[in-house]
């Protein structure tokens, strides 16, 4: 990372490339974990995060990064999968990251359609201390889709037809994915002491430009994470296409 090709405002931090954006984001979720290893970090699947994950493992096997004393809570599930259904969230999680660390199966908490309002007394009780989110191309974080109340919290929800048409490919040639997930609400998300979100390539452009610079409204579910105090942006160039010219000339 130089100087040239980064630039830092209190909330948004813009990286060549996709793989330094993950590689900044492992960093600052290991330093949350290394200054506190009591930590409850929240965390997101999707493809975006596979290089995250990938990044803490290593960081685990060859730095001894250590999640022995951490707790998890997941943002989100689809509806009505077999345990154990290769495109789960939970497979995801398993195969990129608890497979890989110590974090200890107890310490592992995973959204269920029919225990949200046990999800949320777990977190409430716990309380997240780094929320970890990506963005979608309609600007849902979690899967709350637009539309998504600022007060809503850990429930069932109606997949908005360009998440289903972009998370279909997450499944075998053949089956339709689920039409229905359960995700923490943005007063869930937004409980967190601190949040993170990445949002790398093109496609996030335009829903990361909104979230930043739009309305703070439930058309883009992102815009109310700027209702936030401790809020940082990790995204690369791409992403940041179409922020507003001071933002992205405030290096040059
Ligand atoms: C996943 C999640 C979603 C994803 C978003 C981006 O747990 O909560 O909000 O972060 O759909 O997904 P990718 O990274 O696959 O583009």
């Amino acid at each position: 990372m130089t100087a040239e090709q980064t630039y830092e405002t209190p909330d948004c931090l813009i990286l060549p490339d996709r793989r330094a954006a993950e590689a900044a984001l492992a960093e600052r979720i290991a330093a949350q974990v290394c200054a506190k290893p009591h930590s409850v970090l929240g965390l997101a699947t999707g493809n975006s995060m596979i290089g995250v994950y990938h990044a803490l493992v290593g960081m685990h096997r060859n730095d001894g990064l250590s999640f022995a004393k951490a707790t998890s809570f997941n943002l989100d599930e689809y509806c009505g999968l077999l345990a154990g259904h290769p495109s789960s969230f939970a497979s995801f999680m398993r195969e990129h990251f608890f497979a890989h660390v110590d974090m200890p199966r107890d310490s592992v908490h995973l959204p269920r359609e029919d225990a949200c309002a046990e999800y949320e007394a777990a977190i409430a009780e716990k309380g997240i201390d780094l929320q970890i989110l990506g963005i979608g191309r309609n600007g849902h974080i979690g899967f709350n889709e637009p539309g998504a109340t600022l007060t809503s919290r850990t429930r069932v929800v109606d997949l908005a037809p360009e998440t289903l048409a972009a998370n279909q490919r997450d499944f075998p040639a053949g089956e339709t994915m689920p039409s229905h997930a359960v995700t923490m609400g943005i007063a869930t998300i937004l409980s967190a002491r601190k949040i993170l979100l990445l949002a790398t390539g093109e496609a996030k452009a335009k829903a990361l430009a909104d979230a930043l610079e739009g309305p703070i409204k439930p058309r883009n579910p992102a815009s109310f994470l700027r209702l936030h105090p401790k809020v940082g942006i990790v995204c690369d160039s791409e992403a940041a296409g179409l922020l507003s010219s001071t933002r992205t000339h405030a290096d040059a």
